[in-house]
């Protein structure tokens, strides 16, 4: 198949790499080129069902057949209704009024036009600007990328508002303080909302929140009229153990954004949930919330959100993700004992961070690449992984992400470990 492609005219994500051409998958397994790849990372964290789970299959099919797409401006339809009580059913505290898009950057950019509304429409239109923290990824439009701490920016940086200037801290004290610094210079007038993600994804490798930190920063968002919006991009629908990744963390944001695993992994799929409070006050606006994207809770992506939570609930997956995930890292840890390239290990249910060092514990330069090494070792090895190189400060961080599906057997997890300690030798060869 791949040999009959003679020229490549599609924009390749990497550069001076051919990649195989992935022809089929199902479950956890993917297949290229006569290979059969174990996805123990959905691509990109997506996938919390595996590849084309019947069910997810199904619902897509059906929905396409019955009512494919609506314009939300015209009609509303039954899978984007049935699938916001789903959610609002599902997510802590008051958080209930529903919007979908088709990405994770759109709803980070959905949720930014809301707090600047929702001030707007409380009296205060001078709230426009944001905060978020140092080490981050809220996505690659440039809202979301203004938003984020991340090496994405580099190219685009004079494009871009400096958001991501709150240090992540090792505290709840540091923390709620670096908010509030942050908050005073950027005066209080300006400050329309703080972004957090509650562990991080694709910066740094599943750094959680330290104890204490999320009540603390509420309480600042609180004190200063700041809107405290979370990330779940990744962590949302169960991922971590817990349906919403801040609820490890002790207090309720206002706004929790979602994507990837709601979509199936059949569809684009991603949306945000909001406060009520948020709700009173913009349903008073004439124009109410419309700021979206053609795709917005069209019908048959909300079907597929609508399956996938099904299946996670009914299969009592959630708890499943707790469990798997302890296994993981028990395995971890014995793998670490083994391997001086494996210096820390942290995360959640099936979000698993390996930061990588040399065996004498300093950080590798960014030059060195050894996430993306490590990632290409275990690919050959017919393992797939996410690379996780990230700037912290003026230093440079590698790691890797382990993100299973909640679908993942015994012998799958067994597998992981055989072909992640041949990657892990196949590198620390060339140390
Ligand atoms: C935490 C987080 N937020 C937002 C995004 C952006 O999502 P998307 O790539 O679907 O736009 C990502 C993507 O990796 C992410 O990890």
């Amino acid at each position: 198949m791949h040999s009959q492609v003679a020229t490549d005219y599609s924009m390749t994500a990497s550069p001076g790499r051919v990649l195989p051409v992935a022809e089929r998958a199902a479950g956890c397994y993917i297949e290229a080129e006569g290979r059969r790849y174990l996805d123990a990372c959905g691509g990109a964290m997506v996938l919390l069902l595996g590849h084309s789970h019947p069910r997810i299959v199904e619902a897509l099919e059906r929905q396409a057949r019955e009512l494919a797409f609506t314009y939300r401006f015209s009609f509303r339809n039954r899978p984007m209704l049935e699938l916001a009580q789903r959610v609002a059913r599902l997510a802590p505290g008051e958080l209930e009024w529903c919007f979908f898009n088709s990405s994770g950057s759109e709803s980070n950019e959905s949720a930014v036009h809301l707090a600047v509304l929702y001030w707007e429409l409380r009296g205060k239109p001078g709230k426009i600007e944001f905060l978020s923290r140092v080490t981050s990824f809220h996505g690659s439009t440039l809202g979301a990328l203004s938003l984020s701490g991340s090496r994405w920016r580099a190219p685009f940086e004079l494009m871009l508002k400096k958001y991501a200037v709150v240090p992540n801290a090792d505290t709840a004290e540091e923390g709620a303080a670096a908010l509030e610094a942050a908050i005073q210079s950027r005066g209080p007038d300006h400050v329309a909302a703080f972004v957090i993600e509650p562990i991080t994804g694709s910066s740094g490798a599943a750094v959680e929140l330290p104890e204490g930190y999320l009540p603390a920063v509420r309480e600042i968002c609180d004190r200063y009229d700041v809107l405290l919006i979370a990330d779940e991009v990744i962590t949302a629908f169960g991922r971590t153990g817990r349906w919403f990744g801040s609820e490890h963390f002790g207090a309720v944001p206002d706004v929790i954004t979602f994507g990837k695993a709601i979509g199936g992994g059949v569809v684009p799929l991603s949306g945000l949930v909001a406060a009520r409070r948020i709700r009173e006050v913009i349903e008073t606006s004439p124009s109410g919330f419309s700021y979206g994207h053609t795709f917005s809770g069209y019908p048959t992506g909300c079907a597929v959100g609508c399956a996938v939570i099904d299946v996670i609930e009914q299969e009592g997956l959630v708890e499943q993700a707790a469990q798997k995930g302890a296994r993981i890292r028990a395995d971890l840890e014995k793998l670490q004992a083994r391997h001086p390239l494996m210096y820390a290990l942290r995360g959640r249910g099936l979000l698993q961070g390996i930061e990588l060092r040399d065996p004498a514990g300093a950080r590798f330069p960014a030059t060195r690449g050894i996430s993306g090494a490590l990632t290409r070792a275990a690919q050959n090895r017919d393992l797939m992984i996410y690379a996780c190189p990230t700037p912290v400060g003026n230093q440079h961080m590698d790691a890797v992400l382990i993100a299973p599906p909640m679908i993942i057997g015994d012998a799958e997890i067994q597998e992981l470990f055989e072909k992640l300690d041949v990657a892990l030798e196949d590198v620390e060869k060339t140390l």
